[in-house]
């Protein structure tokens, strides 16, 4: 007899872990069971929340914590996903980061000429990739306007907690562009079912929680323009970054999703383990701009590169005189600082770096914050920054 013959891995998914039977059920429960009360409208299992009743209770810590304590509900166990109706009040905020990045996406054009991107073909959308740090280092007055939106932060930290970290990335799908293909996002939307095995099943629920999917619309979305199609409840589904390749579930979802129009200056949020895809644009003429948001948190590594010590020394002179000027509130400036650098002191150097007093060494919020606080000169809060990166090299 063997002795060593191991025992079944009964923590790590296999081929007998995913059934269509028991998605489906699952599906058709938590739809039974939904509910946010505090939901202006539902609409195809969406819930929708008017942002600017939302903005108006920011001072009432106990309202907030209500809100903020349905939409993490709602991302964990519900229909995994909202809407938030005008998240932009003022739509001029919109336009004028659109114009920004229109000349962005011309320029990178002109310079690296068309591509496509890994869903769409090449002429169907353009992309505009890190266009975060792209706008705050192309206009940084249009990214702070951009970046002091209250139901962004709450919505993220209703999902990540504080120090999340923004990353966006623009999608623009002109008429004729063809949906994507069903599938999660980050980070095991963009790995490979051989590779999905290799992970215990607890760090497939792992993967949702550290990103928080998002789109702001930058123009009208009508249905046939083809805003993200949306399986709601799907998230739900352990098992379901594997099963999501699977042509049954691919059918599901064709059969299945819903599309909810969007007006200008409304955002969309969803868990990353939604079951998703941009829509088809069948529309003669609208060009379907969207700046798509995927949020990090602060104990997770983000999709893409940003240099985020370029964009808080780059942006310092501008928000100083804005501050100054008193054209921000307290908390507009905390926004823009959130949406600007990192907010999580580690990894650091704890052979140079070692806090004397408290657990951590300053964030670069922390340095931000004090520059402010203290009227740092632009030239000082560079060098601050430069030293902080010193402190971050191990040689
Ligand atoms: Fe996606």
């Amino acid at each position: 007899m063997n002795r060593h013959v191991p025992a079944p891995r009964t923590r790590w998914f296999d081929e007998t872990s995913i059934s269509l039977q028991d998605f489906i059920a699952d599906v058709k429960k938590a739809e039974a069971q939904m509910s946010c009360p505090l939901a202006d409208d539902v609409q195809k299992s969406v819930p929708i929340y008017n942002a600017s009743k939302i903005h108006a209770l920011i001072d009432d810590q106990s309202a907030i914590d209500r809100y903020m304590n349905e939409w993490t509900d709602v991302l964990l166990d519900g229909p995994g996903v909202v809407v938030f109706r005008g998240a932009f009040a003022d739509t001029s905020i919109v336009d004028r980061t659109t114009d920004v990045l229109n000349d962005l996406i011309a320029e990178e054009k002109r310079v690296m000429g068309e591509r496509g991107d890994h869903f769409g073909k090449v002429g169907q959308n353009a992309r505009l990739w890190n266009a975060h740090e792209k706008l705050c280092v192309a206009n940084p007055e249009a990214f702070i306007h951009y970046n002091a939106i209250d139901v962004v932060d709450l919505i993220s930290r209703a999902w990540l907690g504080p120090l999340y970290q923004i990353t966006t990335q623009v999608n623009v799908v002109y008429p004729g562009g063809k949906a994507q293909t069903a599938h999660r996002d980050y980070h095991m939307g963009f790995q490979t079912a051989e590779q999905l095995y290799q992970y215990p099943a607890h760090a497939h629920r792992l993967s949702a929680e550290l990103t928080l999917q998002g789109a702001i619309a930058h123009c009208d979305m009508p249905i046939e323009s083809g805003p993200t199609q949306l399986l709601p409840f799907s998230q739900r589904y352990l098992p379901g970054y594997l099963a999501i390749l699977r042509p049954e579930f691919r059918d599901y979802f064709l059969e299945h999703h819903i599309q909810l129009p969007l007006k200008k200056g409304d955002a969309l949020f969803f868990n990353p383990a939604l079951f998703h895809a941009a829509g088809n644009n069948v529309s003669k003429d609208i060009v379907r701009f969207a700046n798509l948001m995927q949020i990090g948190s602060g104990y997770g590594r983000s999709i893409e590169v940003v240099d985020r010590v370029r964009m808080s020394v780059g942006l310092y002179p501008t928000l100083h005189s804005m501050v100054k000027a008193g054209k921000l509130s307290p908390r507009q400036i905390d926004l823009v600082i959130a949406a600007t650098a990192e907010g999580y002191p580690f990894p650091a150097n704890l052979d140079i770096d070692s806090p004397l007093s408290g657990m951590a060494p300053p964030s670069q919020q922390d340095l931000l914050k004090l520059a402010l606080h203290e009227n740092w000169t632009s030239e000082k809060v560079a060098s601050e920054f430069e030293a902080y990166v010193k402190r971050r090299l191990t040689h």
